[in-house]
């Protein structure tokens, strides 16, 4: 693919200082799917116009299950392949792995002197994961300190994210304004950005969760990758409610509020004003997948022109765009903390 990419100096060029600084990451696990799509990365694609934005694929959080060696580098590339094919230019924005960029794990310690074991504990993905898992890692614990330092690393205004990630970025206002108080004024505050639409996309099979790359039933979460049929066939299954009005009430009818949900968001409606278009859930499952086929097209094309070597150039460069903001960033918090 003509994919050209510039040197320092132009993306410095492109760079505008006086946006505001939007930073958001995904763990590279598996394929990318329609919940974080329109929950997160569709807003990352958008903010582009007004924010300065860099982008991390989080390899060392996704280390905090148990993986297999080598699981995660091949994942990372192919993440990093759907983010550009989203729409992510890796000119304009700072796209990049957060292993390459050594800082992260440094400002991370420094976040976990000054977060409480407390707090940590109150996390509920923690509480989630490590119910659900066999082996509990002593990161899967400080995982949000890491996620902490990602953000403040990059003096980050904004954080748009789905909204299961809301309490790891109240987390790290909380620990970085406990920062600001010991140390001075270092650390710039963030804000999260969730969308009122899409912020939390339900699984088709299991309504009642949240779409997730460990969801149990492989019918339930739609991949970017997913051809025309697979959507098809995963709306037509999709799990409704016993009754059969169609009505936008996400308690009460959560099947078919998602369905109204994702139909919504994918077509810039809304959920309640579509649900008076339908009488039977058959239709509304049609559109929805039409919808959903339609809107990721322009993706699934885009991702197969892209090729493994173009990609590792694109991360390099984001690499160095990355180091250029944390350096002087991660400076400032030794300079606060003062060792010898
Ligand atoms: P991750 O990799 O689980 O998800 C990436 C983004 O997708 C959103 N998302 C969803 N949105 C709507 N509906 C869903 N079903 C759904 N599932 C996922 C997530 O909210 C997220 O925005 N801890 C983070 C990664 C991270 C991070 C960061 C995020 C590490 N450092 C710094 C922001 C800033 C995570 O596991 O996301």
């Amino acid at each position: 693919m003509a994919l050209s990419y510039g040197s320092m100096a132009d993306s410095e060029a492109t760079s505008t200082a006086t946006r505001p600084r939007a930073f958001s990451g995904i763990q590279p696990t598996g394929t990318v799917h329609l919940g974080n799509y329109l929950g997160a990365l569709r807003n990352w694609s958008r903010l582009q116009e007004t924010t300065d934005g860099v982008y991390c694929l989080v390899d060392l959080h996704a280390l905090s299950v148990p993986r297999e060696p080598g699981e995660i580098q091949r994942a990372t590339l192919e993440a990093a392949k759907d983010l550009i094919s989203i729409g992510i230019d890796p000119q304009r924005s700072t796209l990049f792995v957060q292993s390459h960029v050594r800082e992260h794990t440094e400002l991370a310690w420094q976040m976990q002197c000054v977060a409480g074991f407390g707090e940590l504990r109150r996390m509920t993905q923690f509480k989630d994961k490590s119910e659900s898992s066999q082996f509990v890692s002593a990161a899967l614990f400080t995982y949000p300190t890491l996620q902490a330092a990602d953000i403040l690393l990059y003096d980050t205004d904004i954080v748009p994210v789905g909204d299961d990630q809301r309490q790891h970025v109240e987390f790290t206002r909380d620990i970085a304004t406990r920062f600001n108080s010991r140390f001075g004024d270092v650390l710039v505050i963030p804000e999260h950005r969730i969308p009122q639409a899409g912020a939390r996309i339900m699984d088709l099979q299991h309504p009642e969760n949240k779409m997730s790359k460990s969801a149990e039933s492989p019918m339930g979460s739609v991949l970017l990758t997913d051809t025309e049929a697979q959507i098809e066939k995963k709306f037509k299954r999709a799990v409704t409610d016993t009754d059969s009005e169609v009505r936008y009430d996400p308690e009460n009818k959560p099947g078919v509020s998602n369905l109204l949900a994702i139909l919504a968001v994918a077509t810039d409606g809304d959920p309640t004003t579509l649900a008076e278009n339908y009488t039977q859930y058959g239709p509304l499952k049609t559109d929805a997948a039409a919808a959903v086929i339609e809107l990721l097209r322009p993706i699934q094309n885009k991702r197969s022109e892209l090729d493994d070597q173009t990609t590792v150039d694109l991360l390099n460069l984001g690499a160095d765009k990355a180091r250029d903001v944390a350096v002087p960033v991660m400076e400032r918090v030794r300079d606060a903390v003062k060792l010898l």
